[in-house]
């Protein structure tokens, strides 16, 4: 069924604007405030700490996975993926040689870790020195075929590995992908402040990008949208991991679906996929929009679009319920959908972790084309302490369009506690952002 109070405005004269009290009112969901970043060097001390801390909990990370040693061995511009959660904040990339080695039990009194940077065989002779004196059984190196965080070695620097510590250690090189994995999913507590104004700083410019100061219907495109988003996160000092992407939320539309490249209409369903980037730290968040006709409020949303926003809402807390610490990403999947469809909700679950990379570290609960299970990264199991994105669609027949919608949300999350399990890093959408217009003077609304 198509609206049956179409309404057409047409601009004859933009005189004066008509301050009418429900134009000024209410926020999508809340007032969420730009963030401003500390100071570069400030900004580098709190990064180090938090790597320290991290560094730090190595030995324990290595005793729970039963392996004597990890090490590393990277160039200049062929660094291994863990390379960039150890390095310092003034650390732009390796040098030289870089030679990094953990032990789980270093002897008393003796360093459990090592750093070398050297272009001379003498890392060799030193490495060789700490292997001998320190008589690991097993030695960790980063050589897993599946998970990309386990996978860092460059295959010429386990050639080079193999050759100069010879046949005795080269044999005690073992692959346990978890120690890649947790290293890089594990986010200090102390970090979550600074993780919460992040989040704060994304919704914030989602919320001006999503709204009559930057939205004219019938003049701007969601590329338009995209792109003052992009200037926004530069303007703010923050940058980014992926590109923005805006769209009109088609009829039965998939996601990935080819861009809108038209002017953004009155009553259309705006969808934006945002992630910001700052302190080592990423975001990613998925959130809904209605343009709203002239002089229109919220009240005027269609009950369809408030219907879906609102399942799509219980399959966040679905998701967000069922991840128990210590089950696979596919258990957690295959449970999600179940209690999904058993409520009655058609919907897709494609949640991810995130921290130190977008996409980081840790098991998936689904993935968009894999809904049966993600082999190797769904397998692994769900780790404590890590940030996580719950990613999602749930499925919503609007009468208002007469079609069945997908209504995208994606909030990130952070583990608090066994007893509490998971919580919003900022919070959720449960309202509509809305780009309003205000009937103008002279404006002539015509009922189609
Ligand atoms: C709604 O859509 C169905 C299927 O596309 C179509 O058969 C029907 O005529 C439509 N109804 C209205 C009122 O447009
Ligand atoms: C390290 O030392 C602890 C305590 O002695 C021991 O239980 C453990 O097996 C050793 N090795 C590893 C890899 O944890
Ligand atoms: C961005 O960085 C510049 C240069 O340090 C600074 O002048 C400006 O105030 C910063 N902007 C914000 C919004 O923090």
């Amino acid at each position: 069924m198509l609206r049956s109070n179409w309404l057409k405005a047409l601009c004859l004269q933009s005189l004066l604007w008509l301050p009418v009290a429900s134009q000024i009112s209410p926020v999508a969901t809340s007032n969420p405030q730009y963030q401003q970043l500390p100071p570069l060097r400030e900004g580098a001390a709190l990064k180090d700490e938090w790597t320290q801390s991290r560094i730090d909990a190595i030995p324990k990370l290595l005793q729970k996975y039963g392996v004597d040693a990890w090490l590393m061995s990277q160039k200049e511009y062929g660094e291994d993926t863990v390379f960039w959660s150890v390095k310092s904040a003034t650390q732009f990339s390796a040098r030289r040689r870089t030679v990094t080695l953990y032990l789980a039990n270093a002897t008393a009194g003796t360093p459990s870790a090592y750093n070398w940077i050297d272009n001379t065989p003498v890392v060799w002779t030193e490495l060789l020195a700490v292997l001998e004196a320190q008589n690991p059984a097993s030695i960790a190196m980063n050589i897993n075929s599946d998970i990309a965080f386990s996978d860092g070695l460059h295959a010429g620097q386990l050639n080079a590995v193999v050759m100069n510590l010879g046949e005795k250690w080269s044999k005690r090189i073992v692959t346990e992908p978890m120690i890649g994995v947790e290293f890089i999913a594990t986010m200090p507590k102390a970090q979550l402040g600074w993780y919460k104004k992040l989040q704060e700083t994304a919704w914030a410019m989602i919320t001006d990008g999503f709204s009559e100061r930057v939205i004219t219907p019938g003049e701007t495109t969601t590329t338009d949208v995209e792109w003052w988003l992009r200037e926004a996160i530069l303007g703010w000092n923050y940058t980014t991991w992926f590109q923005t992407d805006v769209e009109v939320v088609a009829p039965g539309g998939e996601p990935g679906a080819p861009q809108d490249e038209r002017p953004i209409q009155y009553g259309d369903l705006l969808h934006v996929d945002f992630g910001v980037t700052a302190l080592g730290m990423n975001t990613d968040t998925q959130h809904l929009a209605y343009v709203l006709y002239p002089g229109e409020t919220e009240a005027d949303i269609p009950q369809g679009f408030l219907d879906g926003l609102k399942k799509a809402n219980r399959l966040q807390d679905i998701v967000k319920e069922n991840m128990k610490v210590g089950m696979s990403g596919n258990t957690i999947l295959d449970i999600c959908l179940k209690q999904m469809r058993s409520e009655g909700i058609e919907g897709r679950v494609y949640s991810h972790p995130i921290g130190d990379w977008g996409h980081s570290a840790g098991t998936l609960v689904g993935m968009t084309n894999l809904q049966d299970g993600v082999p190797v990264l769904g397998d692994i199991p769900l780790l404590s302490h890590m940030y996580y994105s719950v990613e999602l669609y749930a499925e919503h027949f609007v009468p208002e369009r007469n079609a069945t919608m997908n209504f995208y949300l994606e909030e990130d999350i952070y583990w608090v506690d066994e007893e509490t399990g998971w919580d919003w890093a900022y919070g959720r959408q449960d309202r509509y952002h809305l780009i309003k217009t205000p009937v103008k003077e002279g404006m002539v609304v015509q009922e189609l």
